[in-house]
């Protein structure tokens, strides 16, 4: 029996794992956008403790003091019911294969609409590193050539790249950060003519820095290179829009800021460099047509990397969350976290702690250095159930504001933090 979306989404709710307000926007299609958006269908409570009208579907609220989601974020219980569905319908009919590529469809539509591109420059791929993997390793790069990254990316870069070093004998030039930042005028100097592609994490994942992507999209292309960036830690906290800011490649796990699950990543190509970027491997989903003989026609656009069978619980899953975000809104989230984390920041420099992230800065991850004794810390931090990462044998705090922390939980860190002074 072929399981539709309908049907799948019915018996999701029939076990009591949707709620009802969910089938109405899960079940809209692109066209239904606006429908599904009007004010009878999204009805999320709002309170002062919970602006965005978040919390109730958010339990980690109830059982901790959670700042550490540029670590992992908790998904919300709309996107465990997508999961805990699909996995019954495993067991007692599974999906048809036809049916989960159809849902794969959507959830690239979907992952398109949010950042300003099209269905047909975004596959997905299993992994954030995956992505910056295949690029590199399409750019035929060569001795002679450069690559730029900043000293805020995430290991998998420079991982790569040294590889390229030793094995294709590229020279990986790295800006180092100042005072936390790395600007497109510290990239400005070592970018030339020989670069072929400038790295950066949108996001840094160590402090929080959030890069100005339209500035060093500009650097590169003035010198004929590209501009990849990691955004697992940007997207679904910040609006992006590939087209204003002239990215050329991203990839973003989804287990982050997007809410979702683990083993899929969306990777988004421009639509001008999709003959540049070739699949580094065959399998049976990303052929377009068999032709006589064994041979075979690859589909000519972002399909091309999707080559095998994905996760495809975690596409279920991220198409859920895709949804939730698209009902409360990106640019809602950008405003709330952005603003706890300011005032996060504003509180810590109060109580003389020194901040690692720039002031002002665009996102919703604060990173400081305390100048106490790490094991009392991480006993307090313990005491009050807050889970935040702690850097450098716990001298230095990660901490992220989600959409469902709210100013209170920030003034109750902040009283934890003054007693360390
Ligand atoms: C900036 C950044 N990139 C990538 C990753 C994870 O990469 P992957 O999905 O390839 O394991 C993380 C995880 O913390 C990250 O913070």
């Amino acid at each position: 029996m072929s399981y539709t979306r309908r049907q799948f989404l019915e018996s999701a709710s029939a076990a009591g794992f949707i709620t009802p307000l969910s089938i109405k926007n899960r079940d809209a299609e692109p066209s239904d956008k606006e429908q599904a958006k009007s004010p009878e269908v999204v009805k999320r409570v709002q309170s002062i403790n919970d602006p965005l009208g978040v919390r109730g579907d958010f339990p980690v609220v109830e059982e901790h003091l959670y700042l550490n989601s540029p670590y992992i974020t908790p998904s919300p219980q709309q996107v465990i019911a997508a999961g805990n569905a699909f996995w019954q319908a495993k067991s007692h009919n599974p999906i048809l294969l036809g049916d989960m590529l159809t849902e794969t469809t959507r959830v690239r539509q979907q992952f398109a609409q949010l950042i300003g591109a099209i269905e047909t420059e975004v596959s997905i791929l299993d992994a954030t590193s995956a992505g910056e993997n295949l690029v590199a390793g399409s750019l035929d790069l060569r001795s002679g050539d450069n690559v730029v990254v900043d000293d805020l990316h995430y290991e998998t870069t420079y991982a790569l790249y040294r590889n390229l070093a030793e094995t294709r004998g590229i020279e990986l030039r790295i800006v180092r950060s100042d005072n936390g930042a790395a600007t497109p005028e510290e990239f400005e100097e070592l970018v030339d003519d020989a670069t072929r592609l400038v790295s950066v994490a949108w996001v840094s994942h160590q402090n929080g820095y959030a890069h100005d992507l339209r500035a060093l999209a500009d650097l590169a292309h003035g010198h004929g290179a590209y501009l990849y960036t990691d955004a697992i830690q940007g997207i679904g906290m910040l609006p992006l829009d590939v087209r204003k800011t002239g990215v050329d490649f991203l990839t973003a796990g989804t287990y982050k800021w997007l809410l979702g699950g683990y083993g899929v990543a969306p990777f988004f190509v421009r639509s001008e460099l999709l003959d540049t970027i070739e699949p580094d491997r065959s399998g049976s989903l990303n052929i377009a047509q068999e032709l006589p003989d064994f041979h075979f026609e690859l589909h000519d656009d972002a399909r091309k990397y999707l080559y095998a069978t994905p996760a495809f619980g975690a596409i279920y899953q991220l198409g859920a969350a895709l949804d939730y975000l698209d009902n409360v809104g990106i640019a809602n989230i950008e405003r709330h976290t952005v603003a706890l984390a300011r005032r996060l920041y504003d509180g810590l420099m109060a109580q003389g702690h020194r901040l690692l992230t720039p002031p002002g800065n665009g996102s919703a991850i604060v990173l400081f250095e305390h100048n106490h004794d790490p094991e009392t810390v991480r006993q307090s931090l313990g005491k009050a159930a807050v889970q935040a990462t702690l850097r450098e044998e716990g001298v230095k705090i990660r901490v992220g504001a989600a959409l469902f922390n709210n100013e209170d939980e920030i003034d109750k860190f902040l009283e934890i933090t003054d007693g360390w002074r």
